[in-house]
């Protein structure tokens, strides 16, 4: 069989630029309303906060985002989208506002959890565990 490379050629083409705009996009790229960009954390992060941040974090978070926050929980590989390294800089330079917008709203992958989790002051709690991940 005679192929015809002037039609396969850009063909490929198409197929590689189609694929790269499906590339998961970074999770720093995620835009973050200004007024929860700046909004102020009302919770200490005090032993009773991290307690119960942790309990929160293990019961809906660790299963995608790993016990110490690496990404490599044990639903990660089912994820197109890489959840991050918490431990990162480019994460905990993050405000404590921005992480309560993902963590509540999420966007994709991430899950909403608006009504899984009704009390923002267990998102506060959970925002302050994931500040201990280094
Ligand atoms: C089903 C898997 C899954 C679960 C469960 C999950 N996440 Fe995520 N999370 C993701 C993915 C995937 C991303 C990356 C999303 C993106 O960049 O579009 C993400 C991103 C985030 C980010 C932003 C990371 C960054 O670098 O800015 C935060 C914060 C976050 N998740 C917090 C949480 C918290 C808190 C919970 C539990 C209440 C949780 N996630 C549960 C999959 C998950």
């Amino acid at each position: 069989m005679k192929t015809n490379l002037k039609v396969i050629i850009p063909m490929l083409f198409a197929v590689v630029i189609l694929s790269a705009n499906t590339f998961p996009t970074q999770a720093t790229d995620w835009e973050v309303p200004a007024k929860y960009q700046n909004m102020e954390n009302p919770q200490d992060a005090n032993a009773e906060s991290l307690k119960l941040g942790k309990a929160v974090y293990k019961k809906h978070c660790a299963s995608c985002h790993g016990k110490e926050g690496l990404g490599d929980g044990t639903k990660a590989a089912q994820l197109d989208t890489p959840s991050g390294d918490f431990t990162t800089d480019a994460f905990q330079n993050q405000t404590d506002g921005a992480l309560f917008y993902k963590s509540k709203f999420g966007r994709d992958e991430m899950p909403n959890y608006e009504k899984k989790i009704p009390y923002d002051e267990d998102f506060w709690h959970v925002v302050n565990y994931m500040r201990t991940f280094e």
